[in-house]
């Protein structure tokens, strides 16, 4: 089995959607939860799903080790970010490289970067009367919301849209791809090695 691991700081709707999808899957399974939000929804969904959760400490997770003997200890080979709101280290990037995989609620290269992030993001879309907005599911690397894309969906921003209405669209089109672009892109890396 491919063992992954899933990073979240909030509901974790998206986390439990993967979760549900690898429940009984032949290749990936879902070995541990990471949140850096002791009293995130996500630490409940975790424990419905019997998968383990690690609750982080910043000064751990910014230092050289910054986990890397707990997850290779638990033998985790992808980290899944799913509204994981702390930037990524080098040390973890160095460790997984092309292994972690994002998910950015709007048409990256716009609306990206520091603080761009939830309700953020739809706030400055609405803002600029944009006419769409979507999805960027994408590898990471050192710079926030830049690494190479790996899949974009796209849906409509009405006129009379306010920040949740378009928030829900994003969410149905997250719950929609994130959870199979995930095993598509495990699986296929999984090939270009045999
Ligand atoms: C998702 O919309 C995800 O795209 C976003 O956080 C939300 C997490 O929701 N991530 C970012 O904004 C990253 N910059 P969830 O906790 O319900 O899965």
């Amino acid at each position: 089995m491919i063992r992954i691991a899933i990073f979240a700081s909030g509901a974790g709707t998206n986390a439990e959607k993967i979760m549900q999808h690898f429940k009984v899957h032949p290749v990936v399974q879902v070995a541990l939860v990471v949140t850096n939000n002791a009293g995130a929804g996500i630490i409940k969904i975790a424990r419905d799903n019997g998968v383990p959760t690690l609750v982080i400490e910043k000064n751990i997770f910014l230092s050289k080790d910054s986990y890397l003997n707990f997850l290779a200890d638990r033998q985790i080979e992808w980290i899944i970010l799913a509204g994981f709101l702390w930037k990524i280290p080098s040390a973890i990037i160095n460790a997984y490289p092309g292994k972690i995989i994002n998910i950015h609620p709007a048409l990256l290269p716009k609306y990206g970067g520091q603080g761009m992030y939830g309700h953020h993001v739809h706030s400055a879309v609405i803002k600029n009367r944009e006419r769409e907005s979507g999805i960027s599911i994408h590898l990471v690397d050192e710079i926030y919301d830049h690494g190479k894309i790996i899949m974009q969906a796209k849906c409509s921003v009405n006129a009379n849209d306010d920040i949740s209405a378009l928030a829900k669209k994003i969410q149905a089109l997250e719950h929609q791809y994130y959870p199979t672009i995930i095993e598509k892109t495990i699986i296929k890396a999984k090939a270009a090695l045999n």
